[in-house]
């Protein structure tokens, strides 16, 4: 047996003057989107930003359904609706951000597992890794540069094939 452990690394900013231009407008397009989310049974307004290497750039927002898993997650139908419009962009920057009125919440918000698995598999998609930035009401911001360091032993498309020994 050996005992092992993973690394995963990320950038933390307390002062959002400090993040990147270009990163702190796709925040706020994210931040912008909360308000077209339809969310009446959480309450929780989700939006998503994307960054295309075309220069465009892509929103979209949680929509929940009285059928609960049948509504989706903003993330999803932002790459969704990106993968849709411009098959061969490819995303350079995902910014997520979230909105209640139900309580505060100072920490930034993270993507759920279904769609870093749906972040995961734009990556191979596009052959290059694809930057979260994680925002939030309080003011600390994480930015992840590739989907490996949210989602350590990631199924992927090589999981399908016959490993030959
Ligand atoms: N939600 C997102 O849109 N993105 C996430 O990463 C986490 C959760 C949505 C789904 C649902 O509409 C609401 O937030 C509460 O879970």
């Amino acid at each position: 047996m050996n005992e092992k452990e993973l690394v995963i690394s990320y950038r933390e900013y307390q002062n959002k003057e400090d993040i990147d231009e270009e990163d702190s407008k796709l925040v706020n397009s994210a931040r912008e989107a909360t308000n077209n989310s339809y969310a009446p049974y959480s309450d929780f307004r989700v939006g998503a930003a994307i960054l295309l290497d075309n220069g465009k750039v892509i929103k979209g927002t949680n929509q929940e359904n009285s059928a609960y898993p049948s509504g989706l997650c903003a993330e999803r139908v932002a790459i969704f609706y990106a993968n849709s419009q411009f098959p061969d962009a490819a995303i350079i920057s995902i910014a997520i951000s979230s909105q209640t009125n139900r309580f505060e919440s100072k920490e930034p918000i993270t993507p759920c597992g279904s769609c870093r698995q749906v972040i995961s598999e734009a990556e191979n998609r596009q052959d290059s890794k694809i930057r979260v930035i994680m925002s939030g009401d309080g003011c600390v911001t994480r930015i992840v540069e590739g989907i490996e360091n949210l989602l350590p032993f990631v199924f992927q498309e090589d999981k399908l094939k016959k490993t030959t020994k």
